[in-house]
């Protein structure tokens, strides 16, 4: 055929056949990568997301350096055993405001993505202290001298403009407030008022139960609202798409 012979001026010489194979791959490029140029945001925005609370943020933190994510994901998949077992799947929004993410890749233990509310404090308290004791089987860790380390908050006002000069949209009251939001939350008698207008849905609670402020109520306060934001009888996924 005459076209086929066509390609065959192509195809004898490297040199052409290398110019025009960058044409037709940038061509491609170009009409895959523009586009997200134009984009406000690959993530569809849901209501209730909003970001972390002094607390829940130093929380985050602590989970991260004790490695939870070594036995633990944070990311519920599409498919019915997932769901039946953990609740709804995970929206893209639901970790938009994590840096770096949780989903992980490995789970020695349960999937917690949804594991905010489904225990008590006193449960999360136990079950830290010595997992043992409340699930007999297990293999997890003991976290007990999570309840013996005070914490002070003195950075978490930088800690907050951290996540801020990342892209986390706290405003300047948050900021602000970062230091009084941060000890207040763990101290129903105190006056919270503004912490839950900030972060709304936050849990105020003295979770490990003693006076002083330590690792195990930030990393409580953390647990506890993972998974809540977002209202799933509520929800529809945009119907756009
Ligand atoms: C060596 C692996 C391992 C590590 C590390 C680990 N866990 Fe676990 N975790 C497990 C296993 C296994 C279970 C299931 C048995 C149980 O409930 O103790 C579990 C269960 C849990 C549960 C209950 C989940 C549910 O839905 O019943 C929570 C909450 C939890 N872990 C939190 C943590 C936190 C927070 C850390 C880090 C401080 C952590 N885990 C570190 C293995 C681990």
């Amino acid at each position: 055929m005459a076209f086929l012979d066509r390609h065959q001026v192509l195809e004898r010489s490297p040199t052409l056949l290398f110019v025009f194979s960058l044409l037709v791959v940038t061509i491609g490029g170009i009409v895959e990568i523009a586009p997200l140029f134009y984009l406000e945001n690959t993530i569809e925005e849901v209501d209730g997301v909003r970001p972390y609370s002094p607390l829940e943020l130093a929380g985050r933190d602590i989970y991260i350096r004790e490695g939870c994510y070594v036995c633990h994901s944070q990311m519920i998949r599409p498919m019915r055993d997932e769901v039946e077992r953990y609740g709804h799947y995970s929206l893209a929004a639901e970790s938009m405001y994590d840096h770096p993410f949780q989903w992980g890749s490995k789970r020695t233990g349960p999937d917690l993505a949804r594991v905010g509310g489904r225990y008590s404090d006193a449960w999360h308290v136990d079950h830290l202290l010595d997992p043992q004791s409340v699930v007999p089987e297990s293999i997890m860790p003991k976290y007990a001298f999570l309840a013996d380390t005070v914490i002070d908050g003195e950075q978490i006002e930088d800690l907050v403009s951290t996540h801020r000069f990342v892209g986390v949209p706290y405003s300047d009251e948050m900021v602000e407030a970062a230091a009084a939001d941060f000890r207040v939350q763990a101290d129903p008698d105190g006056d919270w008022d503004g912490l839950v207008e900030r972060y709304p849905g936050a849990v105020v609670s003295n979770f490990d139960g003693q006076p002083e402020l330590t690792e195990m109520d930030a990393l409580i306060a953390y647990l506890q609202m993972l998974g809540t934001l977002v209202d799933f009888s509520t929800f529809t996924p945009d119907a756009n798409r």
